[in-house]
């Protein structure tokens, strides 16, 4: 998968380089592949940066529930098996109009357009407000190259072009990608942070090459440690699947509608909380929809390696 990821990522340059010599607009490119897929029921209704207010049109938009927007990654599409675990759960759990922002070209899902996909998204969220949407309904759930710059540039623009009237009650960051000091740019010159949200919170799985060991919200799970999971044990695509298991995690917690999954403690780093030296009087915490939004710092969980993989 990174072998074929970094062969894309060679042919998308190329045919990049050789657009622009023949005047290729890739804003504008960008811009009208951005796609909005809301999912009711058995149905999906698709959206574009022109149509996307109309969503609220829809007899299937419930203003009365919250909004999931879910931001995937890299080369991403509606097909990718994480992408459908996370959109069934949500459609199983039921509470939740649920959206996910993506593009039609998945070559144009990158980190070198985030800001184009980020700008545009943000002057269509606040086109929805203006249309009647409650914007603090709305929860940005994320992954990979959606957590580390689409979903908090978004927060951000949205914030600044409404001069600071509407703030995003909350971030989740599935394994947000690592930012490399060379790319901060690509990601609005800041990473990930708490002040892109009123409640910030990261589920870190991998640490070896697509996620991070930073900390970046409120609250960070670092699940297994945030580094190997143990379901991963092919060499090959062992960081793949590490980084993969975020969204699956989230999958579940979502899908059981559970208050108390994958139950976690405050704790110094992973050694201490294998070593069971852990503060106990510290308050646990959960990863899913109910994560109390008043907790802070970082927090560890084990797993077991097959379904359901919470302990708890
Ligand atoms: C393309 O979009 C980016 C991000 O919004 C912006 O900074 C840049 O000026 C745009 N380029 C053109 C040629 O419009
Ligand atoms: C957080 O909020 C919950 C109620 O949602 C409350 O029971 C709990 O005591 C609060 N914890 C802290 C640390 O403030």
């Amino acid at each position: 998968m990174l072998i074929v990821e970094m062969n894309n990522l060679v042919v998308f340059t190329v045919l990049l380089k050789i657009s622009f010599s023949v005047g290729f607009d890739l804003n504008k490119t960008v811009a009208c592949n951005i796609q909005y897929y809301f999912y009711h029921g058995s149905s999906l209704s698709i959206y574009d940066i022109k149509s996307f207010s109309k969503i609220i049109d829809n007899p299937n938009f419930d203003p009365d529930k919250p909004t999931t927007f879910y931001i995937y990654g890299t080369i991403e599409g509606i097909w990718v098996p994480t992408v459908i675990a996370v959109k069934d759960a949500y459609l199983a759990n039921g509470r939740h109009n649920f959206i996910i922002v993506g593009n039609k070209n998945p070559f144009l899902h990158v980190f070198n357009n985030a800001l184009i996909i980020a700008d545009k998204f943000s002057e269509n969220m606040l086109e929805l407000i203006n249309s009647g949407y409650d914007y603090s309904k709305t929860t940005f759930v994320s992954f990979s190259l959606g957590s580390k710059a689409i979903a908090p540039m978004t927060s951000r623009l949205i914030k600044m072009k409404s001069n600071n009237k509407f703030k995003l009650p909350k971030i989740v960051a599935l394994d947000p990608g690592i930012v490399r000091n060379n790319e901060l740019h690509l990601s609005g010159g800041e990473r990930l942070n708490s002040n892109d949200a009123d409640f910030v919170m990261t589920v870190h799985t991998d640490c070896h090459y697509w996620g991070t060991k930073e900390s970046h919200g409120h609250v960070n799970f670092w699940i297994n440690g945030g580094c190997d999971q143990p379901m991963c044990v092919n060499d090959f695509t062992k960081s793949v699947c590490n980084h993969l298991m975020a969204a699956y995690y989230w999958a579940e917690a979502v899908k059981s509608d559970s208050k108390t999954a994958f139950k976690s403690r405050q704790c110094a780093s992973w050694k201490h909380y294998l070593k069971k030296d852990c503060d106990l009087s510290l308050p646990v915490a959960y990863i899913g929809l109910y994560t109390q939004a008043n907790i802070t710092g970082d927090y560890y969980v084990r797993t077991k390696k097959v379904v359901p993989y919470s302990r708890s």
